[in-house]
């Protein structure tokens, strides 16, 4: 996927899957082969009894005709079409896009093959890819329930991607109740899904709002580019900026909802702001509407706060410098959890005490292009640790928030929240622009597509 980003790279992969049967590689024993199967007696796995089910649960949410990905994986003939890529895909681990690395938390919604899937689905595209009988097909069972929507928002007018094949940008949503309200749960539904690749969506608080506005305003058009997020320029606070995500969403995505008993509060007078990032590498841009369906509570025993977290010195001038050229540039910090949310206002939110014991539910990680690992961890008084979350293969393109299965408990007064990042700012890992390869400079924290950002997104919540 990441590779997807680099011409030379997206060449070879084109070209491997028109040539899906050779691209099978050399090991492979040609269809029709009596010793095809896996050489060890078992019989050769087939598309209905053995690959169809994986492949509908871990790869059909995008893979579809008219969704996201470029091609479908969604009948035999299509497999078939595409198996030489696809099992180059499996053999790299670069689909599904699962971004969080094994062995630091685990989530809800995992996307990621379990080691047998995986092993299955490699067989099956080693083997004779024969199609079997329909009848072996055992339909995969889903748990979500659906939204039961209290109200639905959605973008004021559709927007076509301008710019390609990237197009970030920031739509203003009124929000329209008039009253104090919790956000329970959510669903986005993209209005032309062969364009969406992820949605962020932003609550800004009244008092903030009008400095959106004009960021919409200063635009022609729908809504207005945010390439790191809606941040007001210029800003020197981090945590206004940018807002508080509230949403995260990407193609295939199922229902979200915060955990029991939570939510978060919508003030009447806020706004909401939904970031698009729009993919047209392979579809050709068209018009889009995304909306967003909502569940809502009138109160809930534990308010929550979505609350981005960094170390404020990064921002100031020469804060957090990843020279040109430097191949390896990491940098740490040790956040003080109590101390932010005193600055953010978000004790308050919470209803809780300052310093008072918070639960984790949630994590995210963000930085720019040139990010490579990251990792979310907190460091607690007794010298354990427990890891939120860390992406060892950073990929602008697939950013997320992971919900954990098990809430980490922290004692802010205790307890730290740590947080690293590492970036490549050498020659070879610079971005394209215009199909040539820039050249590296000096960088820092910045709004810009060549600036860097080093933050963590958490779901708090009193324990
Ligand atoms: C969440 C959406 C999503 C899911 C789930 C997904 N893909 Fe993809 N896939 C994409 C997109 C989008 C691309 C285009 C490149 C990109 O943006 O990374 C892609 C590209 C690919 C490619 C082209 C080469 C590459 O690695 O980029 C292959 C092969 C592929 N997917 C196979 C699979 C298989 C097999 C599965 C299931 C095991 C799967 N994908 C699951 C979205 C998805």
């Amino acid at each position: 996927m990441l590779m997807m980003n680099h011409p030379p790279l997206r060449l070879a992969l084109t070209l491997l899957s028109s040539l899906p049967l050779l691209a099978c590689g050399g090991d492979t024993v040609p269809a029709g082969s009596d010793s095809s199967a896996t050489g060890t007696g078992k019989p050769s796995l087939t598309y209905h009894r053995d690959a169809r089910a994986i492949l509908e649960t871990k790869c059909n949410t995008c893979h579809v005709e008219g969704a996201i990905a470029p091609f479908a994986l969604s009948d035999f003939e299509s497999v078939t079409t595409n198996a030489g890529i696809a099992k180059y895909a499996l053999e790299h681990s670069t689909m599904p896009p699962w971004p969080p690395a094994a062995g630091c938390n685990e989530y809800s919604h995992d996307r990621s093959l379990s080691p047998t899937e995986r092993e299955t689905l490699l067989a099956y595209f080693e083997g004779e890819m024969a199609e079997g009988d329909p009848a072996d097909y055992t339909k995969p069972t889903t748990t979500v329930a659906p939204i039961d929507p209290h109200l639905t928002v959605k973008m004021s007018s559709a927007y076509t991607p301008l710019v390609e094949p990237d197009d970030h940008r920031c739509f203003i949503i009124d929000w329209p109740e008039t009253e104090t309200k919790f956000l329970t749960g959510y669903q986005v539904v993209p209005g032309k899904a062969e364009v969406v690749h992820h949605v962020i969506v932003f609550k800004v608080d009244a008092a903030s709002a009008a400095d959106f506005r004009a960021m919409d305003e200063a635009e022609a058009g729908p809504g207005y580019e945010c390439f790191a997020g809606p941040a007001a320029s210029g800003s020197d606070s981090p945590a206004q900026a940018a807002g508080a995500m509230i949403a995260a969403w990407v193609p295939g995505a199922p229902v979200a909802r915060f955990p029991a008993d939570s939510g978060i509060r919508m003030e009447p007078g806020s706004l909401l702001v939904m970031q698009m990032h729009y993919n047209t590498q392979s579809a050709s841009p068209a018009p889009d509407q995304t909306s967003l369906q909502l569940e809502m509570a009138d109160q809930v025993a534990k308010p929550g706060v979505a609350q981005i977290f960094t170390k404020f010195n990064w921002l100031s001038p020469g804060g957090m410098p990843i020279p040109a050229g430097e191949e390896k540039v990491t940098l740490e910090a040790d956040i003080d959890v109590s101390q932010f949310l005193s600055f953010t206002g978000g004790w308050t939110e919470l209803g809780l005490e300052a310093g008072s014991e918070v639960a984790i539910h949630g994590a995210g990680l963000h930085m720019h292009q040139l990010g490579q690992w990251s990792r979310a961890s907190v460091s607690h008084g007794d010298g354990s640790e427990s890891c939120l979350v860390e992406i060892d293969d950073w990929d602008f393109n697939w950013q997320g928030q992971y919900k954990l299965l098990e809430p980490v408990k922290m004692n802010p007064t205790t307890d730290t929240l740590h947080l690293a990042c590492r970036w490549d700012n050498s020659a070879q890992n610079q971005p394209f622009i215009d199909g040539k390869q820039a050249a590296p400079k000096d960088v820092e924290w910045g709004d810009d597509t060549r600036d860097e950002m080093c933050l963590t997104a958490l779901f708090i919540t009193k324990p």
